[in-house]
């Protein structure tokens, strides 16, 4: 199973969510090769609740993970800001999350977020994974905590966005820190957009599909962690198409539609097979035992057919005296065909 542990489904926390631009991130997750994600929507993004409750409308519950249409699987989570600098992510069932997300919601802006150590104290209270976020980024501060409160952790995260800036550093330094807390490292790719998907990913040797089997699995060290070596490029191109999105709705745009064009760009050039199909159609008349009849049921389908903007060209009929009637699609100013 091809996890993928840190994954964002809007593209901004300040911007609204967006059914299509979620069902477009999940259904581009699953064509980058994922089998499944741990959505760690960020705790104060804007409709936390909306986001899950439409995910739980679209997805069979198996397990303690939510299973789209497209197979993809989706283990409820949470990415929460400390107040000592830094994120903590959180894995449990999407009832969990929620609840969680409420208990957060006095310490959602900066100056309110909780400390680690009473973060984890309400975590402690619930059934999730907790592990550290990019611990090695910029402007956190997770690395420098006691050892007794890093000790409460559950998983650190290699952070695909951080390995594609610096692969050695991030590779170096969160290993480092997974050796010395005795805890699992697992890959997250940090994406909050679809060309990112894949970039990095935790290879588990087989389908999990509960949070502690999850959880007996990291412990076992059952899995891989893969790095594209694309990986640069795709993080790249992923902050180019954010900040452009982002830029189109500060401009009064609208970034969905831009991005996926509502349908507008589909089907615009059709295919050779869509035009055969738009240009004859062809109509089986049933076993009449007499000619009469039978040239009656011809005229009725011819005339049809007419209102329809086909004319008939050619009538066959079969040994079991089936007529087969082929019509051909009148050109008018209208279709170019
Ligand atoms: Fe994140």
């Amino acid at each position: 199973m091809k996890l993928d542990f840190h994954t964002h489904g809007k593209l901004a926390k300040r911007l609204p969510f967006s059914t299509q631009y979620t069902d477009w991130l999940f259904d581009e997750a699953k064509n980058a090769g994922l089998d499944a994600l741990c959505l760690t929507e960020h705790f104060n993004t804007l409709q936390f609740d909306e986001l899950y409750g439409y995910l739980t409308y679209k997805s069979k519950r198996e397990g303690d993970t939510l299973l789209l249409e497209n197979g993809l699987r989706i283990f409820p989570g949470m990415e929460t800001d400390i107040a000592e600098g830094g994120h903590v992510l959180t894995l449990g069932t999407v009832e969990t999350i929620m609840e969680l997300n409420q208990r957060l919601a006095p310490h959602k802006v900066p100056g309110n977020f909780l400390s680690f150590e009473k973060l984890m104290d309400l975590f402690r209270e619930f059934d999730v994974l907790v592990g550290a976020a990019h611990p090695y980024r910029t402007g956190g501060h997770i690395p420098e905590l006691p050892l007794e409160q890093l000790s409460r952790l559950d998983f650190l995260d290699l952070n695909g966005k951080d390995a594609a800036e610096n692969r050695e550093r991030t590779e170096q330094s969160t290993y480092a820190l997974g050796k010395q807390l005795k805890k699992p490292v697992v890959g997250g790719s940090d994406t909050h957009q679809a060309a990112q998907y894949g970039c990095i990913y935790t290879d588990f040797d087989k389908d999990i599909l509960t949070i502690p089997e999850l959880y007996r699995q990291m412990r076992a060290g059952h899995y891989q962690i893969i790095i594209s070596e694309k990986a640069p490029f795709q993080v790249k191109t992923a902050c180019v198409l954010k900040r452009s999105l982002k830029e189109i709705r500060a401009l009064g745009g609208d970034y969905v539609e831009v991005l996926l064009g509502n349908g507008k760009d589909k089907n615009t050039v059709p295919s050779l097979n869509e035009c055969i199909a738009a240009t004859h159609k062809t109509i089986v008349i049933d076993y009449a035992p007499k000619a009469k009849q039978m040239a009656e049921r011809i005229e009725e389908a011819a005339n049809e057919m007419v209102l329809k903007g086909f004319e008939l060209v050619s009538v066959t009929t079969t040994p079991s005296a089936k007529g087969i009637l082929v019509f051909k699609k009148v050109r008018t100013s209208k279709n170019t065909f």
